[in-house]
């Protein structure tokens, strides 16, 4: 998911790019290899947040923060593009995140959400523990009520964890 996330994205040279959850932070690593001029990193976990700055300590431009999607200490259109990857399932409200990305993003800024199909995410047992299966129709529509424009809408299918989906889309004009 994090390989179809990082295609969907299409990092050029320079961009300073937002991963919002990125817990073990493996996407963050490829985000920083692809050229990204600054990688900014937030998840609501202060234990996630902890080992991924021990993880890129190292590492010049990446910038940390432990921040809910719904509540980004950034400023207005500050990213040239956002990810987020297998986490919308526990965000607190799709639309308020929708529209909290798409104020952080520039216009003309892309963002990538990839997640599980519902079939995928009901067929692990632990999904009943506070998961929210998402249909793409509903993600889509939150987009688009948030200014995303242009949708286009890739599946795939990772071994472990099933058929999933990145849905990638514009920041429309402020
Ligand atoms: C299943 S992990 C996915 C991590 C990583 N993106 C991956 O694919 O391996 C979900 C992550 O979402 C984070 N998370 C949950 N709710 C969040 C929220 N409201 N805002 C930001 N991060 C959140 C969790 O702390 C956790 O790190």
């Amino acid at each position: 998911m994090n390989l179809a996330a990082l295609e969907a994205l299409d990092v050029q040279a320079g961009e300073r790019v937002l991963e919002v959850a990125f817990g073990g932070g493996d996407l963050l690593g490829r985000l920083l290899g692809a050229g990204a001029g600054e990688v900014v990193g937030a998840d609501a976990s202060s234990a996630m947040v902890a080992r991924a700055r021990r993880r890129y300590s190292r590492a010049k431009g990446s910038r940390l923060l432990e921040a809910s999607v719904t509540a980004l200490p950034l400023p207005n259109g500050s990213v040239d593009k956002a990810c987020s990857v297998n986490s919308l399932y526990f965000w607190p409200n799709l639309d308020a995140a929708a529209w909290e990305l798409s104020r952080v993003i520039r216009p003309g800024g892309k963002l990538v959400l990839c997640f599980q199909t519902p079939k995928a995410v009901r067929a692990w047992p632990g999904h009943r523990f506070g998961f929210h299966a998402w249909e793409e129709e509903e993600i889509a529509s939150a987009m688009g009520g948030a200014g995303f424009r242009d949708l286009v809408s890739k599946r795939g299918s990772d071994r472990k964890l099933g058929e999933f989906v990145c849905l990638a889309g514009l920041r429309g004009p402020a």
